[in-house]
This record gives structure tokens, sequence and C-alpha cells, in this order.
């Protein structure tokens, strides 16, 4: 059981002030009936909210995706640079949302942000496989020793990776898939052979695409759908 105070600043962006003050206006409204009291308790789990009318869904989680485009860092926040969490709509902050993973400044693609720890875990674990599949442009031309040697386990100074899949898909284009997560990872893969990355997309996590309709700079809730999806080896 929970104040329903509490239950709301959990839900909405409503300050704990403002919360009281709907409670005393009577626009507070818990299985169809009115709440008197902030400290009125209800189950979390079972409580059907409306606030002025309209109902307010009460989820344990949030999962957003988002389309991220180049010029963000990948942090909750960052004294001097735009950080990923400036692309979120402000009826989400009151969430302690954090960035599943980091793309580098200048990747674009496919992200999650969630305030679900153990999920971002699970998804980003390199014992979990959970495979993320970019499309990279080089300023060289993609050979196929480097197909070769992404699949045996490029060697970088700080251990050998975990086999990656190398698709050529043009002259300097290709896809890349790893289940690891590691700082500049593809980058680093790739200067190996003297490469530098020009481009770099992520376009699935798991075994969710980067969704169609899902402008740059653009977020949407996940569906139950897709974070099924997400947490898939293909
Ligand atoms: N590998 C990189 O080098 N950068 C990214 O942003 C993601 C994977």
């Amino acid at each position: 059981m929970q104040r329903i105070d509490k239950i709301i600043s959990d839900h909405t962006y409503y300050t704990r002030k403002e919360i009281k003050k709907m409670i005393s206006q009577g626009a507070v409204y818990v299985n169809g009936e009115e709440v008197k009291r902030p400290e009125s308790k209800y189950d979390e789990n079972n409580v059907a909210l409306t606030i002025n009318g309209k109902e307010i869904e009460i989820k344990k989680h949030l999962y957003l995706l988002l389309n991220k485009p180049k010029g963000y860092v990948s942090a909750t926040e960052d004294g001097a640079q735009k950080t990923v969490l400036d692309l979120i709509p402000t009826e989400y902050k009151y969430r302690d949302l954090f960035p599943a993973g980091r793309l580098d400044k200048d990747t674009t693609g496919l992200m999650l942000i969630t305030d679900d720890g153990e999920f971002a875990h699970n998804i980003l674990s390199p014992r979990k496989h959970v495979p993320k599949e970019y499309e990279v442009t080089l300023d060289i031309p993609v050979t196929l020793a480097m197909v070769e040697e992404f699949k045996n386990g490029v060697n970088l100074n700080d251990g050998e990776c975990k086999t990656a899949d190398l698709e050529i898909t043009g002259e300097c284009t290709a896809k890349v898939t790893i289940t690891e997560g590691r700082y500049h990872q593809i980058k680093r893969m790739f200067g190996c052979f003297g490469a530098k990355v020009l481009e770099l997309n992520r376009i699935r996590m798991g075994n969710l695409y980067l969704p169609k309709g899902l402008k740059l700079g653009e977020v949407k809730e996940a569906t139950q759908d897709e974070l099924q999806k997400i947490q898939e080896r293909k």
C-alpha cells in the first residue's frame, strides 16, 4: 500500500504541492471514487487513476526508443554537451531515465532509454549475446580480410573481440553485428585495418530493428512486442 500523493508523483510530472492542490479541488479519482486526502493509501498495482478526468497509466518502468542524432552524448548529464536525455519530452522526465548502453557522440540510430536497470543489464551484458547491428561507411574499401578477421575475433589492446559478423554492402559500406559494447569498439576494430569509420548508424538491437517511422531525434514508447524483440538473439 502506498500514499496516493506518492503514487501520483511516481507516475506523473506533478509536484507534491500540485498534487495536494488537485486533491483538494476534487480532481483526483481512484477506482471511480474521489480521493479526499493525499495520505490515503492504495495498492499501487490496483489503482485506476484519473486526474481531471484524464486516465493516468500506472507503469512500473518506462521504456523509450530513440533514434539518436549526431551531436548528443550518451549520458544522463554533462556540464558542457547536449545529452540524449535532452531529447526526451518533459512528460517523461519525472522518471530516473538513463540510456541503456552508449553510442558515440557522432553515432546515430536505435537506442533504448529506460529506468529499468535489470532490463538494461540483460540486453547489454556480453554474456547474454544480444546482437547489435550497425550500418557503417569507411574511408577505404571493405575487404574480405576484414570479414574473415571479424569472424575470428579482432584483437584490440583491451583483448580479443567476440566473433562479429561483417556483411559487405558496397565498396566502402557494410553491416556489422557485435554482441559486446566496448568503448569505440567498431571504430577500433576497423582501425586495426587502417580504416576510419565515417558514418555509424545502429539499426538493430536484439531482434528489434529501428522502427521505420522514427525520425532522427524522435522518441516513442516501446510496445510489449518491441521489448520482447529487443531481448532476443536472432
Ligand atoms: N562502436 C563504436 O565505435 N561506436 C559506437 O557508437 C558504437 C559501437
